[in-house]
């Protein structure tokens, strides 16, 4: 990253501790079938993850909610399952189901994976991050990411989406050696990767835990699997790539937001819905927030979607905060709905 870039970046500005008013915004999910122009390029691609490994059509659909919204960050298009694709996990997605994996069950099935990532499908990542990087304004940041150990890992013990991630919390039970070695795996592999896209372009990575929820009944649980595992990323990618700006987004966290906000050592920390204006304003307390717009009131529109925006606005307004969701958008959600939220947000509070 250039210095003149992260001083025209009101993300980047955030993410060092400013507060801007009004503040930056972007969505989860910004990319996707909401957009009439996402469908249209994912129909000529074939499957999800040929977009996602082919350069040309991925960058077309990352850059597609910036020309339309003008939102202040870019997240790269790919998947938190291409590092599992990537350590040789045979991985498809099911149309209006979701992924599907080969379920890694046993210590053999582990050993049957790779011990780094394909150079061939993150070097496709890669091309897509630098090309990017160089056709967008350059006050528009660049968001890298990779999914949380944990919730990769519940994707690749299940083999699927699971309600209650009961297969994953399972597996640490009865077979702790083996999961603590996925686990590991998959911090000492995301780091490289999100290294290598700053490397690439770029600006600030995102670490999306986004099934934190299932390990907050227990603080000793929540420590091993969700905050230690994205505190040694955070450490590795430091020790990298000094002064890297990193979001950690532990979905469903509760009452360990502030815990997590202390200890994992990112730059921000994205909210979910669940969490009050209270709570939240007590987590940026201690580290700039990002959030937390609930998506179905999105979808909804109206003086709901109003009303619901002024609160975010007026509650985390004078400190640093991202104007975000509080998870993807909703691919039913209606675009003049995105369109208010984004002159509502730049316009401030009246
Ligand atoms: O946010 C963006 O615009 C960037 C791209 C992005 C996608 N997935 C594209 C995608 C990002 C950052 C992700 C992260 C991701 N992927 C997460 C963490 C965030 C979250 O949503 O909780 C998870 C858990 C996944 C795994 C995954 N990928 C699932 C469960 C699904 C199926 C559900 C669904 O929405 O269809 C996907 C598919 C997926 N990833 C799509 C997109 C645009 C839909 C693919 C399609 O076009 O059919």
């Amino acid at each position: 990253m250039q210095a003149s870039q992260s001083q025209h970046s009101p993300i980047l500005r955030t993410l060092s501790g400013e507060t801007m008013t009004p503040p930056p915004l972007w969505m989860m999910r910004q990319a996707g079938r909401y957009l009439p122009e996402y469908r249209a390029l994912r129909a000529e691609a074939g499957s999800f993850l040929d977009l996602c490994y082919t350069p040309s059509l991925a960058t077309e659909v990352t850059l597609q909610p910036i020309r339309q919204f003008g939102f202040d960050a870019a997240i790269l298009f790919s998947d938190i399952l291409v590092v599992p694709h990537a350590l040789g996990q045979d991985l498809w997605f099911v149309e209006g189901e979701g992924p599907r994996l080969k379920p890694v069950a046993t210590t053999k099935d582990l050993a049957a994976l790779r011990e780094d990532l394909d150079p061939e499908k993150v070097g496709a990542v890669l091309e897509t991050v630098s090309r990017v990087r160089a056709a967008l304004p350059r006050e528009t940041a660049l968001l890298g990411f990779c999914g949380a150990p944990w919730t990769v890992a519940t994707y690749m013990v299940a083999g699927r989406g699971t309600p209650d991630q009961a297969p994953a919390l399972d597996l640490a039970a009865r077979d702790p050696v083996l999961f603590r070695a996925i686990i590991d795996r998959l911090v000492a592999q995301s780091t490289r990767y999100l290294v290598s896209q700053l490397q690439a372009g770029a600006d600030a990575v995102q670490i999306f835990d986004s099934w934190a929820g299932a390990l907050i009944s227990d603080e000793a649980l929540y420590r091993r699997w969700c905050l230690e595992p994205i505190a040694r990323i955070v450490d590795g990618v430091r020790a990298e790539v000094p002064g890297a700006r990193i979001i950690g987004f532990p979905k469903g966290s509760g009452p360990f937001y502030p815990l997590f906000a202390g200890e994992s050592g990112v730059d921000a920390v994205g909210l979910d819905q669940g969490l009050g204006l209270d709570q939240a304003r007590a987590v940026q307390a201690i580290r700039p927030v990002q959030g937390n717009l609930s998506p179905e009131v999105l979808l909804s529109g109206g003086t709901a979607l109003d009303q619901a925006i002024d609160l975010i606005l007026e509650a985390l307004g004078g400190r640093p905060h991202i104007f975000n969701l509080g998870h993807g958008i909703l691919p039913q959600t209606p675009i003049p709905h995105v369109e208010r939220l984004v002159k509502r947000v730049r316009g401030g509070l009246g």
